[in-house]
């Protein structure tokens, strides 16, 4: 059991919480992931790191409750228990092999979405206790809805977008970027983590601008584990599956499109039966336990993970 630190609101219907997992605090590095279990027979909830504390033995994550699990989740609160914690899971970000030295030559912007960014904050975190203060623009509808703005901060030159320009500059991450290229700003890596709308046009912009650029396809994952199939890409023309093999991926080889189509696909009984007829066996391989059975157990499972 995992006991509940603190749950708080960020903003509205994004809820955080600081919880008692030593041994994954202990472990984990930026860009990896968790599943969690709020009871026994609960579904299994992929969720990203959005801080850690080694010492303290704790982890936060934030979400947005996007399903009936998701749902029942944001009702616990302080002193309430989760029933399992899984991780750390998933690939670290390539930035933490890096050394000091070629980080410090490296000119990155982070480019944070909506409720993308929580798992944004560790790696900037990261940059900034390894000498490196990177620019970071965080992009939301409205002034509401912006999360993590003290926390970034302190550990980064921040720039605020929303949509309605309600506050901080106005409109989409991407004329951010541009607007900031064109004031003189120049980079060359970019970490872009949010919905995979804004992906997908973050990656194009940067495509025209020659910045090699990460993104995070944490959002079609269902069981994180290799087993459901779910998070099956097609990245540089080869099938790759996001909680495996990445949460991280070069986004200029990422098909979104076709990630955005699988995902409502997936969402149905009838379009993972598709799935299965045009795919064979959608699970990765790697999960130790390649039967149909093991896929038709899984077949229950609607999509519900967030952040
Ligand atoms: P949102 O729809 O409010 O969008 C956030 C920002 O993304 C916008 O303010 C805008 O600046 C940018 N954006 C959106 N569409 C864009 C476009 N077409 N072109 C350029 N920029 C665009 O975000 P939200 O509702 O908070 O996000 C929820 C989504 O975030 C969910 O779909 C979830 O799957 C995803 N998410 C992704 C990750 C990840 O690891 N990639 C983690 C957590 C959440
Ligand atoms: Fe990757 Fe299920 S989430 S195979």
């Amino acid at each position: 059991m995992y006991r509940i630190l603190s749950a708080d609101k960020p903003a509205a219907n994004i809820y955080r919480m600081v919880v008692e997992a030593p041994r994954v605090a202990q472990r984990c590095e930026p860009g990896q992931f968790l599943i969690v279990k709020n009871e026994e027979e609960g579904e299994r909830i992929p969720l990203t790191i959005c801080d850690y504390d080694r010492e303290k033995g704790t982890i936060t994550i934030v979400f947005q409750p996007v399903g009936a699990s998701t749902t029942k989740m944001a009702e616990l609160k302080e002193g309430d228990h989760f029933m399992d914690i899984v991780g750390p899971l998933g690939r670290p970000s390539d930035l933490t092999e890096l050394s000091e030295e070629e980080l410090k030559k490296k000119k990155i912007i982070f480019i944070a979405g909506g409720v993308g960014t929580a798992p944004v904050y560790p790696q900037v975190k990261w940059l900034y206790e390894h000498g490196v203060k990177a620019d970071a623009i965080i992009g939301a509808k409205t002034k509401d809805l912006v999360i993590l703005e003290k926390e970034f901060s302190e550990v980064c030159n921040l720039h605020i977008t929303t949509d309605d320009g309600s506050y901080g500059r106005e409109g989409m991450v991407t004329k951010c970027l541009e607007d900031l290229i064109a004031e003189g700003h120049s980079y060359d890596h970019c970490v872009a983590i949010g919905p995979m709308i804004m992906m997908k046009f973050v990656s194009l912009l940067t495509k025209k601008l020659g910045i090699p650029t990460i993104v995070s396809m944490n959002p079609v994952m269902v069981d994180g584990t290799g087993m459901c199939g779910a998070c099956r890409l097609l990245v540089g023309g080869e099938v790759k599956f996001a909680c495996v093999d990445g949460p991280e991926f070069d986004g200029h080889q990422v098909d979104f499109d076709q990630a955005m189509k699988r995902l409502q696909m997936y969402k149905t009984e009838e379009g993972r039966a598709m799935l299965k007829l045009q795919e064979g066996e959608t699970h990765s391989g790697n999960c130790g336990n390649c039967s149909d059975s093991a896929d038709q157990k899984q077949e229950g499972s609607g999509k519900e993970a967030d952040a």
